[in-house]
């Protein structure tokens, strides 16, 4: 007889199998006791393709803490050139990413860094940059283009030599500004905000956890964003599908330094290779796709504000740029986020009689007022047509 102790675990590992089978085979789709389910919640629920895991399962690999890791040192000399940088190096997170770029860029006490109102940076990083950069946060309005607007950086930018102030060190910029729905920031705007920081001895941080997105709906090579900052931080475990690690990107220096500030979090890492070689994949398979999630999130977009009798949530649908957008839910009459996602995730008995299908689409309550959607590499043509008609019926229901 099974005890009490051993089921749960026994459960962990019937639930990993399930896993494996579902990405060795690009036909099996996660459902739960015949539904479907559609998680739309974030691209960090992405799970390792097959070609991802038998590059980890073959990977050269040496410690890289000691540099020796030929896996990693590829991926560092592809990213470099991608990006257009001196150079490149791997971290394990995005978080440790922006982290070490603050604590580079503002040696010394007393310095401060101007970032935007809802930059993952001043609002999910655990204030990490207060906490371990001794560096303090000013903060600026995001628009809802996701820029910062030129003259609310001036205007905080404190260089003065009086004894009252701190010394603004940083600019840092997101982009894609996934708070403001996946938002692209412009390259003009990128080269104004770099020679405002240029003009006033400050250096240019960018998020760029999700730069890839960026990139593809620009039309441009990543270097063309890139060149713009001082540095940044790339996110290979979001929509480019990887398990673990991001990118920074810099000069010689500033690398040099950072390899460093890594060693000191913790985040020197020995045979990363296998790491690096689900990163290199991605680059191969995943980033020349990410159109196609682009495309299917404007698609559900649409099938949303097609919704005929739809008088609850709003979608601004030509501002969908990449694989994130927001329902807005200002005009829904007391429905809620958490209500909204709630109802999407469940299956009536009704709903199956009429959709003769079961669906569960996931979804993030992501403000007071909204929900956030995210396309990604296991979100397929169909999980698309499933979650229109799903939202479609919804609606319906909820609009009466
Ligand atoms: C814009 C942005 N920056 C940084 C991060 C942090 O990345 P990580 O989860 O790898 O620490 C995230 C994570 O969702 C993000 O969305």
């Amino acid at each position: 007889m099974t005890s009490r102790l051993v089921r749960p675990a026994l459960q962990q590992l019937r639930m990993q199998n399930q896993v494996r089978s579902y990405n060795g085979s690009t036909s099996a789709r996660p459902t739960k006791n015949g539904c479907h389910i559609v998680d739309l919640r974030s691209d960090t629920v992405t799970k390792p393709t097959t070609a991802m895991r038998q590059a980890m399962a073959t990977a050269e690999v040496g410690d890289d803490v000691m540099g020796e890791d030929p896996t990693v040192n590829e991926l560092q000399r592809r990213c470099s050139a991608l990006f257009g940088t001196e150079d490149s190096l791997l971290v394990p997170s995005g978080t440790m990413g922006n982290l070490i770029s603050v604590v580079n860029h503002c040696q010394g006490r007393f310095q401060e860094a101007i970032l935007g109102d809802r930059s993952h940076m001043f609002l999910y990083e655990v204030g990490s940059m207060a906490q371990f950069a001794g560096v303090q946060c000013y903060t600026a309005p995001n628009q809802a283009d996701g820029t910062i607007l030129l003259e609310d950086i001036r205007n905080r930018i404190r260089v003065k030599d009086d004894d009252h102030l701190p010394w603004t060190k940083l600019i840092c910029l997101e982009n894609t500004q996934n708070k403001c729905g996946g938002k692209v920031l412009p390259l003009s705007y990128l080269a104004e905000v770099k020679s405002l920081a240029n003009e006033k001895g400050v250096k240019l941080h960018l998020d760029g956890a999700r730069v890839f997105n960026a990139a593809t709906a620009l039309d441009v090579p990543v270097s063309d964003i890139v060149q713009h900052v001082d540095s940044v931080s790339v996110c290979f475990s979001k929509g480019l599908a990887c398990p673990v690690g991001s990118i920074l990107a810099g000069t010689k220096d500033f690398i040099f330094m950072a390899r460093r500030t890594r060693k000191a979090l913790g985040g020197g890492m020995r045979q990363a290779g296998i790491l690096a070689a689900a990163m290199l994949s991605s680059l191969d398979t995943i980033v020349p796709r990410l159109h196609e999630d682009h495309s299917r999130a404007k698609k559900i977009a649409e099938g949303i504000m097609a919704s005929p009798s739809n008088k609850v949530v709003e979608v601004d649908v030509p501002g969908v740029q990449t694989n994130i957008f927001m329902i807005e839910m200002t005009k829904s009459g007391g429905l809620t986020p958490d209500k909204l996602c709630q109802r999407m995730s469940q299956v009536t008995d009704a709903e199956r009689g009429h959709l003769g299908s079961s669906v569960s689409a996931l979804m993030q309550p992501f403000s007071e007022t909204g929900v956030r959607l995210v396309t990604h590499n296991d979100i397929t043509d169909e999980d698309v047509d499933r979650t229109i008609s799903k939202f479609q019926y919804v609606l319906t229901e909820l609009s009466q």
